[in-house]
């Protein structure tokens, strides 16, 4: 009776999902696009849980001492690339330090980080403080696809350059494509609000690399990176670190306390650094999809054929990674090990239910595979429920959290709310 039963839901929802996903490419890069539930071919996931060499992992010390090390530098090598150390020549420029603003409920502060000695590569920061606060004040911490101008509502922001598609770089003095970010949802709950432009990092297309901060690493020789170092998502991070190092830097801040919050490409991102850079406390990863919380091994909607071929985003991982498009079963891990990277901190994933080239459902099965980590330490993630509803809030509650809201990719205004309720349980 219970075998019927499941047979009818699976084939119920087979049938929709199909109907939903007629109208979608069917190839990308050149390469079919699976949406078909039923004609996934099988696939055996990494145990998350056993060492390299074979011995089983069962308590949090060799968690955090032998299995997550090697998982770290695996996934470095081979999906994100190695990123260089911090560098030792960081400084900051606080070129607005204590501007009022939303009627004297908060104050602005602007920061210019030189990445390098000879300030070439550069970043704006954009920081909002509560005024009212008594002490250090935690921080939700936004990569943006837009200049810091474009992202929040305030005429005071410096206007930042900006990169467009086709590699040319303007002044942000236009309204971006993105809804702005209200910053008034989080100072009201006395929690800060910051945020940087992911291209004063590094440039989003095949040739930024030229632009950005990779090439102030190239060797004289070098015109690219070597197969097992830094794509721009690596770089993004890395990036993203040295924010976090000017945040150690600002005693307003409470560094203890940073969420670091990222969608789709820059989903990818949120995950990679909150999986290397244990000073971030939480993380909310958007629509991370294919090379973020979806299981990689699963093929339905993008794969790592499509995400790792030249003509698409293959720089924005490490070289190696685009070998293992025709060897997808040989990696030693799947997207379930990045996710376990953020335990015991916390996690939310987020997703929406018709995003299907970022595979809401190979999500939910990263955070139900990457679980066993968290209760290690005494953690939960999904536990034995099934794959929520669209916008049912029951699986944000636990430190490895899962949401999927009803839409397809990005954030959605009635997302804001379900993070503010996360940062609120776990910052
Ligand atoms: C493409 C890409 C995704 C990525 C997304 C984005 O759709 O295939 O992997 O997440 O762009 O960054 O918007």
């Amino acid at each position: 009776m219970k075998t019927k039963l499941l047979a009818i839901i699976f084939l119920t929802t087979g049938f929709m999902a199909s109907a939903q996903t007629e109208n979608l490419p069917k190839t990308s890069a050149g390469f079919p696009i699976n949406y078909n539930e039923a004609a996934i071919p099988a696939y055996i996931l990494p145990e998350v849980l056993t060492l390299y060499n074979g011995q089983k992992v069962t308590d949090a010390k060799t968690w955090l001492e032998k299995r997550r090390p090697e998982l770290i530098k695996s996934i470095e090598e081979i999906q994100f690339g190695k990123m260089p150390p911090p560098p030792t020549d960081l400084s900051f420029d606080v070129f607005d330090k204590e501007t009022k603003v939303l009627e004297g409920t908060a104050v602005r502060r602007q920061v210019t980080i030189y990445l390098t000695k000879d300030s070439t590569s550069k970043m704006d920061l954009l920081i909002y403080l509560p005024t009212n606060a008594a002490g250090p004040v935690p921080l939700f911490f936004n990569v943006s696809f837009v200049a810091n101008s474009q992202t929040v509502d305030d005429p005071g922001v410096r206007i930042g350059d900006i990169w467009t598609r086709e590699g040319v770089k303007i002044k942000a003095d236009q309204p971006s494509r993105f809804p702005k970010i209200n910053i008034n949802q989080f100072i009201s709950e006395g929690i800060g609000f910051a945020t940087v432009y992911y291209g004063d990092i590094e440039p989003d297309f095949k040739e930024g690399l030229k632009f950005g901060i990779r090439s102030t690493y190239l060797k004289p020789e070098e015109t690219t990176p070597k197969d097992d170092e830094w794509g721009a998502i690596s770089a993004w991070s890395w990036g993203l670190s040295r924010a976090m190092d000017y945040f150690e830097h600002d005693n307003h801040i409470d560094n203890s306390r940073i969420a670091l919050h990222g969608v789709s490409r820059l989903g990818k991102t949120v995950l990679w650094t909150g999986a290397y850079d244990t000073r971030f406390k939480l993380v909310i990863a958007s629509v991370s999809g294919e090379g973020g919380a979806a299981i990689t091994r699963r093929d339905y909607g993008e794969n790592i054929k499509h995400i790792t071929d030249t003509s698409r985003y293959y720089y924005q991982f490490a070289p190696a990674y685009h070998s293992y498009a025709t060897k997808v079963d040989s990696l030693p891990f799947d997207a379930h090990s990045l996710v376990a990277l953020m335990a015991p901190r916390a996690l939310l994933l987020q997703t929406g239910s018709t995003d299907y080239w970022s595979d809401p459902k190979g999500e939910f099965i990263g955070a139900k595979e990457a679980q066993a980590v968290y209760a290690l330490f005494g953690e939960t993630g999904p536990g034995n429920a099934s794959m929520p509803a669209a916008g049912d809030m029951s699986l944000v509650f636990n430190k490895l959290g899962y949401y999927m809201h009803d839409g397809g990719h990005g954030t959605i205004p009635s997302d804001w709310p379900v993070f503010i309720t996360y940062l609120k349980k776990f910052l």
